[in-house]
C-alpha cells in the first residue's frame, strides 16, 4: 500500500488567459488530496472518494467500456472523477511498464471538488506519484507535472493549461507560460484568505465560454490580453515585494474575469466583502462560475467579513505550501 499527497492552490493571477498563452502565478496552498494505492490481483480499479463531494462512494470498474457505476451522486461528477483517475492509473500503467496493472484507490481530499482549488489536479498528481511508486517506479515531480497535465488535457478535451498540475507537483508559488513553468523564489509573504460559496463550476464550460467570446469579440481578446499584462506587472511586483500592488492587481483582474463572464453573484459578493473588510485585493479564483475568492488580508477583517457574507459557505486562512507531491506514510 503506498500514498501520496499534492497540494491545491489559488490563482494569484491570470487563470483562463494561461489558456492562450498568457502568464499565470498560481500558488500551492496547505490543503492536500491524499491518495492510497493497493496493487490488486486483477487489472480493475476500484475508487473509494471520502472526504470530497463524492462523499463515501465507491466504484469498481475496468474492462468494459461500458462499465459505469451505479451510485447516488451527480452523472457528471462521476465521469469526471473516473476520468481524471482512469487517466492517471494509466499514465502509472505507462511509466512502470505495467499495462495490465489494478489498483484499489482511495482518495481524501481537504479541497472541494470543482471549487477553484485545484482538486483534480491535486488528486491526478498524487494518485500518479502514489500508483508508480506502488509498482516499484519513482518519477521526478516535473515528471509526474507533465503526466497529470497529459490528463487534464485529456479529461478536459485540450482546454487545460499546465498551470494546476505544475502547481501542484512542484508546491509554492509557480510561474507558467505555455510550456515554460517554473518555481518562483523569494516570494514575499502573501496573507491569503480564501471563501468558499459550497458551489462549482464546469471547468470545460467555463473554458468554451470564454473562448467563443474571444472568437466573437476583439475586445474580450484584448480583456484576455490585458490579464497577460497584469501578470506581468503582478510578477514585478512580487519581485519587488510590493504586496500592496499584488493586490491592486488582483482587484483589476478580477474585474476583467467578471467582464469574461466567469465571475457569479455570490463570488462577486464575496470579493466586495473582502475590499469593503480592507482587504490588500481580492478575486475569483479558478475556474469560476462558483467556488471559491482568494483575498489578501494581514489582519483578520477579511476572514470575519467572509463569515458574515450571505452565500460564504466556509472562509479560511491559507498559507502558502511549499511542499509540492511527496510521499505519505
Ligand atoms: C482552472 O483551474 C484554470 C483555467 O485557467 C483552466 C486551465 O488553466 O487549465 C480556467
Amino acid at each position: 500500500m503506498t500514498t501520496s499527497s499534492a497540494p491545491g492552490k489559488v490563482y494569484l493571477f491570470g487563470e483562463h488567459a494561461v489558456v492562450y498563452g498568457e502568464p499565470a502565478v498560481p500558488c500551492a496552498i496547505e490543503r492536500r488530496a491524499r491518495v492510497t494505492v493497493e496493487a490488486r490481483a486483477d487489472d480493475r480499479l476500484q475508487v473509494q472518494a471520502n472526504d470530497l463531494t463524492l462523499d463515501g462512494f465507491t466504484v469498481t470498474w475496468g474492462g468494459d467500456a461500458d462499465d459505469r457505476p451505479d451510485v447516488d451522486v451527480p452523472a457528471p461528477l462521476v465521469e469526471a472523477a473516473m476520468g481524471y483517475i482512469d487517466g492517471a492509473v494509466e499514465q502509472a500503467r505507462e511509466a512502470a511498464d505495467a499495462p495490465e496493472a489494478g489498483f484499489d484507490v482511495t482518495i481524501e481530499s481537504e479541497i472541494p471538488l470543482g471549487a477553484g482549488l485545484g482538486s483534480s489536479a491535486a488528486v491526478v498528481v498524487a494518485c500518479i506519484d502514489a500508483a508508480t511508486r506502488e509498482l516499484g517506479v519513482e518519477l521526478d515531480a516535473a515528471t509526474i507535472a507533465d503526466r497529470a497535465f497529459q490528463v487534464e488535457y485529456e479529461v478536459q478535451d485540450g482546454e487545460a493549461s499546465r498551470a494546476d498540475t505544475f502547481c501542484s507537483a512542484m508546491g509554492g508559488a509557480v510561474h507558467v507560460q505555455g510550456d515554460d513553468c517554473r518555481r518562483l523564489t523569494d516570494v514575499p509573504n502573501l496573507p491569503f484568505v480564501v471563501g468558499y460559496d459550497g458551489g462549482t463550476g464546469d471547468t470545460g464550460e467555463l473554458v468554451a465560454g470564454v473562448r467563443a467570446l474571444r472568437e466573437e469579440y476583439g475586445f474580450a481578446a484584448d480583456t484576455v490580453a490585458a490579464i497577460g499584462d497584469i501578470v506581468r506587472r503582478g510578477k514585478g511586483a512580487l519581485d519587488e515585494d510590493d504586496v500592496e500592488e499584488v493586490g491592486r492587481l488582483m482587484d483589476f483582474n478580477h474585474g476583467l474575469l467578471s467582464a469574461l463572464g466567469v465571475s457569479s453573484r455570490s463570488l462577486d459578493a464575496m470579493v466586495w466583502a473582502a475590499r469593503e473588510a480592507d482587504a490588500l485585493g481580492a478575486k475569483l479564483t479558478g475556474a469560476g462560475g462558483g467556488g471559491c475568492v482568494v483575498a489578501l488580508d494581514r489582519t483578520e477583517q477579511t476572514l470575519t467579513a467572509l463569515e458574515y457574507t450571505p452565500g460564504c459557505e466556509e472562509a479560511f486562512r491559507a498559507e502558502l505550501d511549499t511542499d509540492g507531491v511527496r510521499a505519505e506514510r
